[in-house]
């Protein structure tokens, strides 16, 4: 079985999600989908699609303002949430701490979080990569996690780039997650694969070694990509 997430992020209405799950619903498939939508369409009556949140707040509850807790998404209807999106990182200068925290919110109100790591360019061009995903893994999986995460790698250089990492970088990170996740005794853990995602390429990656899904940001928003990506699946 697979796992084909799509991230909406801000896009996307709840006339879009109705449309977009009509289509989906109409698939013959055993694979898992999940839609990670904005907040506000999360209630949507969606049939046997998924629906998960794309950021939870790392407190429990209180004063913070603008933030949604792990309770009030579990509320709304998320059974998944991403954390440590490469965007969260960049534009809200999110670390692997936080992202423990937020995972840990996550698991305590019983939301599967979608861990993602990934390294930028500039750490790739430095030889960083692989010390960034291996340390991504470790500080950002939570001691609580008992079996329910899901990790995506996520090379950040090569989101919404149109440009993907050969085949083999991506076996390579894939085989470092899966081994770092052993040594966490957490090896049931699904690893998926995002960044520039389609119709085209999705069938190859996730035959690869240690991929079992796809984590799908531009892709996701139209049915007809989104469907070519879950018919894809070898
Ligand atoms: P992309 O985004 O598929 O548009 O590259 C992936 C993601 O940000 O999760």
């Amino acid at each position: 079985m697979k796992i084909i997430a799509g991230n909406w992020k801000m896009n996307g209405s709840k006339q879009a999600l109705k449309e977009m799950t009509a289509e989906l619903n109409k698939i013959d498939t055993d694979n898992a989908i999940i839609l990670c939508v904005p907040f506000t369409m999360l209630g949507a009556e969606t049939g046997k699609i998924n629906l998960g949140a794309q950021d939870i707040s790392n407190h429990e509850k209180g004063a913070y303002t603008g933030e949604i807790s792990g309770a009030m998404l579990k509320e709304a209807g998320a059974k998944y949430v991403i954390v440590g999106h490469s965007e969260r990182r960049q534009y809200h200068n999110e670390d692997n701490d936080i992202v423990r925290q937020k995972a840990e919110m996550a698991i305590q109100n019983g939301i599967i979080p979608i861990i993602c790591v990934g390294e930028t360019m500039e750490e790739k061009q430095a030889g960083k990569a692989m010390e960034i995903i291996e340390s991504g893994v470790k500080e950002s999986v939570p001691n609580n996690s008992n079996g329910h995460i899901i990790i995506a790698y996520e090379p950040r250089w090569a989101i919404g780039a149109g440009i993907t990492p050969t085949h083999e970088e991506i076996e390579q990170a894939h085989s470092l997650i899966a081994k770092t996740l052993h040594s966490l005794e957490l090896d049931e853990t699904p690893i998926l694969y995002g960044a520039s995602v389609n119709g085209l390429n999705a069938g190859d990656i996730m035959s690869l070694n240690n991929v079992d899904g796809v984590l799908v940001g531009g892709a996701s928003l139209k049915p007809d990509d989104f469907i070519s990506i879950i018919t894809s699946i070898k």
